[in-house]
């Protein structure tokens, strides 16, 4: 058992995430960007799903066929349970990635993705992720995966090395590994209270140190606590997926695809100007000193021509995810910003106010974008979509089809925000995946599912839940939390099918 874990924590669940990059339809925007051919996604799989919260949003949301398989049961337990409350056909299973590579029943995938995967397993692990993506990826498939990158982790994670060899040194040889975090993070407060010089030549650690205290023990025993922790440069991921036949497509983070807003003028100019692609990503992140990298790869990149690429943004579709007046004007980056607020960004928000979904090619002839150059406008819907204001949409025979499993997930994930604070997300049949919805405005959806009908009543409703009595939220935020949720963003999420038939 032990081996078979390879020094993975065992002893508790991971955070309860959702990773949107997951979304086939999200990596359909990234390509579109980036000028290369999407691919059509109908299976897909998830390797080391976690808690399984996106796997089962991305299931029971859309239809494409989901496989996923995870090491530790409660995990599976706990995606099973969610997948079953849609009623999705998605198959999740208890095995090592080399297991579940040898399972005889897998189909080939068009999508494979691993979140938070690749930093936190063994050179061994990931060559078996390697070998699973070089026989199980469909031929034109895409595959997702993160880890944390170098130079980003260079000052920091030597903080790591502390806590790890005060939990397996000093601490007790039965404690568990929270008591052994907590241990370890009350030793290098005291210790880092003595300023060690590692600090004071590395000024990022103390803050650093604050978000590790502060933070949920189980993402800090999942994200410190493995046997494993290895930071990688983009080149060694390049090589590691190179044995799988695997080629680097695109950044899969639609913010890393804003030079703009990362790099300063000089910087775009000379890394544009690196003949090598994979040098190219190198110094893109030495120049914003990148802790985390996320990336779409595929086996071989097939770059489109302008009509074509204009053609395939025309059949995409998208819809609005923010009320207009919380988009805010710009954003401002660590080297640069990005304007929300120019005509082209105004035009493609005032036509989707509605909150309908509309194909790109359609907005590009209504009145308000009529004007608008239409690669302005593209690249107007992909800064909108980096900050969440617009997502991808799917066709409306398919939302209705997920309709009704749906609203099976997102009964559950209500019915569930009133004991626990976990999940930020409920789904959508029109993006095919999930939408932040935090648990205070889930237990005030709750209220309304349950027949409350104002807001003073949604309020009183959810005032008796106990995931609200443990936040320790005053009553009138609550109150001022419920007006904004009226005004501002119940429209939006009825239309978007979050919220289930609304009696107001
Ligand atoms: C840091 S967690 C990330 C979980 C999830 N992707 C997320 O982002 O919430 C890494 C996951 O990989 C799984 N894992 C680690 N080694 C594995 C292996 N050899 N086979 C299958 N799953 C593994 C762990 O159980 C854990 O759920």
């Amino acid at each position: 058992m032990q081996d078979r874990l390879r020094g993975y924590v065992d002893d508790v669940g991971y955070t309860f995430g959702v990773c949107p990059e997951l979304n086939p339809l999200h990596a359909r925007l990234a390509f579109l960007q980036a000028g290369l051919a999407p691919p059509a996604i109908r299976t897909a799989c998830e390797l080391g799903f976690g808690q399984g919260v996106s796997l089962a949003l991305h299931a029971g949301a859309s239809e494409v066929q989901w496989w996923g398989t995870d090491l530790l049961p409660v995990h599976v337990d706990s995606a099973r349970a969610l997948c079953a409350a849609s009623g999705t056909d998605a198959r999740v299973f208890a095995s090592t990635f080399a297991e579940f590579h040898a399972r005889p029943d897998l189909p080939g995938f068009d999508f494979i993705g691993l979140h938070g995967v690749l930093s936190w397993v063994s050179a061994q692990t990931r060559s078996e992720i390697a070998a699973f993506l070089r026989d199980r990826l469909a031929p034109g498939g895409i595959v997702y995966a993160s880890c944390n990158t170098l130079p980003g982790w260079s000052d920091l994670a030597p903080l790591r090395e502390l806590a790890t060899q005060h939990a397996a040194r000093i601490a007790p040889e039965r404690a568990t590994t929270v008591d052994r975090i907590d241990a370890a993070l009350d030793f290098m407060q005291r210790f880092l209270d003595t300023n060690p010089l590692y600090a004071t030549t590395n000024p990022r650690v103390i803050e650093r140190f604050e978000r590790m205290r502060r933070a949920d023990r189980r993402y800090l025993a999942h994200e410190f606590f493995n046997r494993d922790w290895h930071p990688l440069h983009f080149s060694e991921v390049a090589a590691l997926f190179a044995e799988a036949g695997l080629e680097h497509a695109c950044p899969a983070h639609l913010r890393d695809q804003l030079d703009g807003l990362l790099l300063t003028r000089e910087q775009q100019a000379m890394i544009g100007g690196i003949p090598d692609a994979h040098f190219r990503e190198t110094a893109r992140d030495f120049a914003t000193n990148r802790q985390f990298r996320r990336d779409y790869w595929v086996r071989s990149r097939r770059p489109l021509d302008d009509d074509t690429r204009r053609a395939l943004w025309r059949e995409t579709r998208v819809v609005l995810t923010s009320h207009p007046d919380d988009i805010p004007a710009k954003i401002v980056g660590e080297r640069g910003e990005v304007r929300l607020a120019e005509p082209a960004h105004r035009a493609v928000i005032d036509a989707l106010a509605s909150y309908r979904p509309s194909s790109v090619g359609s907005l590009a002839e209504s009145p308000a974008c009529h004007d608008i150059a239409f690669d302005a406008l593209t690249d107007a819907i992909h800064a909108l979509a980096a900050f969440g204001h617009v997502m991808p949409a799917q066709d409306d025979a398919t939302i209705a089809r997920c309709m009704p499993r749906v609203a099976g997930l997102n009964a559950l994930l209500l019915a569930r925000a009133r004991a626990s604070d976990d999940i930020d997300f409920l789904a959508s049949p029109v993006t095919g995946g999930g939408v932040a919805v935090d648990t205070i405005d889930q237990l005030l959806i709750a209220a309304m599912a349950d027949g409350a009908r104002t807001p003073a009543a949604w309020v009183a409703h959810a005032a008796t839940a106990p995931s609200f009595i443990a936040s320790g939220m005053e009553a009138r935020r609550l109150a001022a939390r419920a007006d904004r949720l009226a005004d501002k963003r119940l429209a939006m999420l009825g239309a978007l099918g979050c919220v289930p038939s609304i009696q107001r």
